[in-house]
């Protein structure tokens, strides 16, 4: 694991968006595939992917992007529904194509229905030929994308009941707590693990405590951020406030630095 500590969050979205583009770059003779979080940690990186587009450095005109997630039972065109957050927060900034954009459908709220869009997500995703770099932010229970605490280490795609916990904390985008979904479709964490790489961002304190578990604990089930302990090429950005409980700090910033020059 890369583990990059900046004094900020603006520092932290630079590194990351820098680990985004080094990602895609290896992505050669086919469109780069770009796995997309919603939430609040990836607006910043997602804003200086903006820039590079601007600045001439990165061009995500051919480019698809895939969701991580999306709620059950919201009609489509619900402005909180992950499709049209996408739509607005990265398509609208960084010049993906809508119709390259790949959400899984929660639409329905029968089981049926929601079994075979998990089924189709997979399939569509493997068409792509998988993704390339998978942006990720971390909840405060420790989970990634919507696999909460007790998800399976090689879960796929599949509906997830949200916890108390998430829903209350993304009550913040909905009028009230009674709105807000009860279950969503997720990426397994065994589908995030076959990402090429791994981009997690976490900024603030009160993800010190998730970012610690995550990355110096154990690998284990109640703690769905500690699979990217097993990913081969996982970058993680955080600020100074969610790097707070890390206690081999010294060593990530000695790694950070890079090999001495001769
Ligand atoms: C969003 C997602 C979640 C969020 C996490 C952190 O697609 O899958 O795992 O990344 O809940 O959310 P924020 O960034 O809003 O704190």
């Amino acid at each position: 694991m890369e583990i990059l500590v900046s004094p900020g969050p603006d520092e932290t979205a630079a590194r990351a968006a820098d680990a985004v583009l080094r990602g895609l770059a290896r992505a050669v003779d086919r469109p780069p595939v770009l796995g997309l979080a919603t939430g609040s940690s990836p607006l910043g990186l997602y804003r200086q992917l903006g820039r590079a587009v601007a600045d001439g450095r990165a061009d995500f005109s051919d480019a698809y992007g895939v969701a991580l997630d999306e709620y059950v039972g919201l009609p489509p065109g619900h402005p909180e529904g992950y499709r049209q957050v996408l739509l607005r927060e990265v398509c609208g900034v960084i010049g993906l194509a809508p119709e390259h954009l790949e959400v899984p459908d929660g639409s329905s709220a029968r089981a049926a229905d929601l079994e075979r869009a998990a089924v189709a997500y997979e399939e569509r995703i493997a068409s792509l030929g998988g993704v390339d770099v998978q942006v990720l932010g971390i909840g405060a229970n420790g989970h990634l994308g919507f696999n909460e605490p007790g998800s399976a280490l090689a879960s796929r795609t599949r509906v997830k009941r949200l916890s108390a916990r998430t829903r209350r904390d993304n009550a913040r985008f909905f009028t009230g707590l009674d709105d807000v979904p009860t279950h969503c479709l997720t990426q397994g964490l065994g589908t995030i693990l076959d990402a090429r790489r791994l981009v997690l961002v976490a900024t603030g304190d009160a993800k010190a405590d998730a970012v610690a578990a995550a990355l110096e604990g154990p690998l284990t089930a109640s703690v769905p951020a500690s699979v990217l302990q097993w990913h081969p090429d996982t970058v993680v950005c955080l600020d100074e406030a969610a790097a707070a409980g890390l206690r081999n700090r010294q060593y990530y910033d000695d790694s950070a630095a890079g090999l001495p020059t001769a």
